[in-house]
Parts: C-alpha cells; sequence; structure tokens
C-alpha cells in the first residue's frame, strides 16, 4: 500500500462539534496516524490542517484544479438551509459543499450530522439544517453515520477505497454493509440478559450492578444498525452498554429527536 500514489483528501466542516474528527484520529486498527501519512495525503482540514485561512483555502482550491476526479472529499457536520448560519472562508457552506463536491470521486459523510442532519437538525431546527445528500446528487455519496462514527470504521472506510479503488458494498441507506449490516442488539454482551427476561429496571437498582439487559431503561440497541457491539471503542475496549449506559441509537436517522434517551 505504501507502493501507491496518496490519494488527495479534503475534509470539510460545517454545523458540526468536531467529535468526528476527535474520533478519526483515535483510530487504532489502521492507525490514523499510518491513514494520514502512508493513504492518504490531507490537503484540508479545520482540524488538523498546518496552514489556514487564505493558505489552506488555496490547498482546497489547488486539489480542486489539479486533482478532478482523483481526490475523496469527506464532509463532517450538517449543511444549513439558510447560507449565513455557516460560512467558511466567507462562502457558504453549501457552496462550498457544491463547489468541492463537483470534481471529487467520491463523498464520505463522516457522522450523522453530515449523513442525516444530526443534533443541529433537531426539532425545531433552527438552522433548517439538512445532510449532504440533500445537496450533492451526482456523486456517490458514502454514509457512515454514528456520532461520532467510531474511529476504526472511519479509516476502513478510507482505507477500503485506496486499497481497492472502489465503493465499498452498500445497503439501501448507502452506509457500508460490512460495517453496518448488524444491529447493536445482535451482538450485544447483555444479550443473553434479554433472552433470559432479566431487565435493569432503573440505573441504581440490583440488575444495573449484574449488568443485565438495559432495554427497559431506553435501550435502543434493537432498532440500531451499528458495529459498537462488535468493534467496540477505543481499540476494541468497551462501548455505551458495556459501561452501563443504554444504546442511544446515535447512528440512526432521527435519533435526536426519538428520545428520551433513557427511560426510568
Ligand atoms: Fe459532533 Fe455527533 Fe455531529 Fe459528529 S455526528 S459532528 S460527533 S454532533
Ligand atoms: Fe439489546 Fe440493548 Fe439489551 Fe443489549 S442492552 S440486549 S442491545 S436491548
Ligand atoms: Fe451510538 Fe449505540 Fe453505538 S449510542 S456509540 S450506536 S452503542
Amino acid at each position: 500500500m505504501e507502493t501507491k500514489k496518496r490519494v488527495p483528501v479534503i475534509w470539510l466542516q460545517f454545523q458540526d462539534c468536531t467529535g468526528c474528527s476527535e474520533s478519526f484520529i483515535r483510530s487504532t486498527h489502521p492507525k490514523a496516524e499510518s491513514v494520514l501519512l502512508d493513504m492518504v495525503s490531507l490537503e484540508y482540514t479545520e482540524l488538523l490542517s498546518v496552514a489556514s485561512g487564505h493558505q489552506v483555502e488555496a490547498a482546497r482550491k489547488h486539489v480542486i484544479k489539479n486533482y478532478p476526479g482523483e481526490y475523496i472529499l469527506c464532509v463532517e457536520g450538517s449543511v444549513p438551509g439558510e447560507d449565513y448560519y455557516c460560512t467558511v472562508g466567507g462562502h457558504s457552506a453549501k457552496d462550498t459543499l457544491l463547489e468541492t463536491a463537483k470534481g471529487a470521486m467520491a463523498v464520505i459523510t463522516y457522522g450523522s450530522c453530515s449523513s442525516w442532519g444530526g443534533i443541529p437538525a433537531a426539532y425545531p431546527n433552527p438552522t433548517k439544517a439538512v445532510s449532504v445528500r440533500d445537496i450533492v446528487k451526482n456523486k456517490p455519496v458514502i454514509l457512515v453515520p454514528g456520532c461520532p462514527p467510531i474511529a476504526e470504521v472511519m479509516t476502513g472506510v478510507i482505507a477500503h477505497f485506496i486499497t481497492f479503488g472502489t465503493v465499498p458494498e452498500l445497503d439501501h441507506h448507502g452506509r457500508p454493509k460490512a460495517f453496518y449490516r448488524h444491529r447493536v442488539h445482535d451482538k450485544c454482551n447483555r444479550r443473553a440478559y434479554f433472552d433470559a427476561g432479566l431487565f435493569v429496571e432503573s440505573f441504581d437498582d440490583e440488575g444495573a450492578k449484574q449488568g443485565y439487559c438495559l432495554y427497559k431503561v431506553g435501550c435502543k440497541g434493537p432498532t440500531t444498525y451499528n458495529s459498537c457491539a462488535e468493534m467496540r471503542w477505543n481499540g476494541g475496549v468497551s462501548y455505551p452498554i458495556q459501561s452501563g449506559n443504554p444504546c442511544i441509537g446515535c447512528s440512526e436517522k432521527n435519533f435526536w429527536d426519538n428520545g428520551p434517551f433513557f427511560e426510568r
């Protein structure tokens, strides 16, 4: 892989909290630094670029002009319906997105904000936030939802692209099947308790101490497609349910308005 030409990447951030970028840089398999130093040439990113201001804008324009059809566009954050809610470098999020997506070989939406609208789209959606796919209609858009997505899912998708030169196999929503084919519930470490009818009834009861199923305190694992229970977080250490927290369905569309997150 090291002998391959590094693929230019532009990583745009719009209405986001930077949590997706923060997750990405904690990937361990593959390591984020090996993705950044061996696989891709990250030409524009608000979090990691050394350049800023006019210099980094020039880097973005340079890629668009000189690598048409050869670069990957990653997007973090939703796009507001009204331009004035999010401008970067004097340009609206929508204009920057359309300008940058035009020459991209594919677009990856990292996180539930860019994939579905996310937290910025929560009722009453004051900025009229929408997903990237609501704006970009003429490109393959690969959805990598999660709030944030698992680091190794993020690097795994980009590594697939670079290794095979193709879009990974996607489900009907546009999510890579390799990472979104199972519900959290299918592989959950508490599943045996669900099947046995042993539930946590409140967060401080004996069932909670025993590690029983969290369904009755609001767990959305049965309706959430994500790899948390298989891959786990922080290099495979744990994930919300293992740590005693119900899944809030953070990779699913409208999770932000389908609350409450917890029930007592
Ligand atoms: Fe932040 Fe979640 Fe949106 Fe990522 S998906 S930018 S972590 S709010
Ligand atoms: Fe399913 Fe949630 Fe219970 Fe796990 S804790 S078995 S995901 S309902
Ligand atoms: Fe999100 Fe549920 Fe995984 S809350 S991090 S999809 S366990």
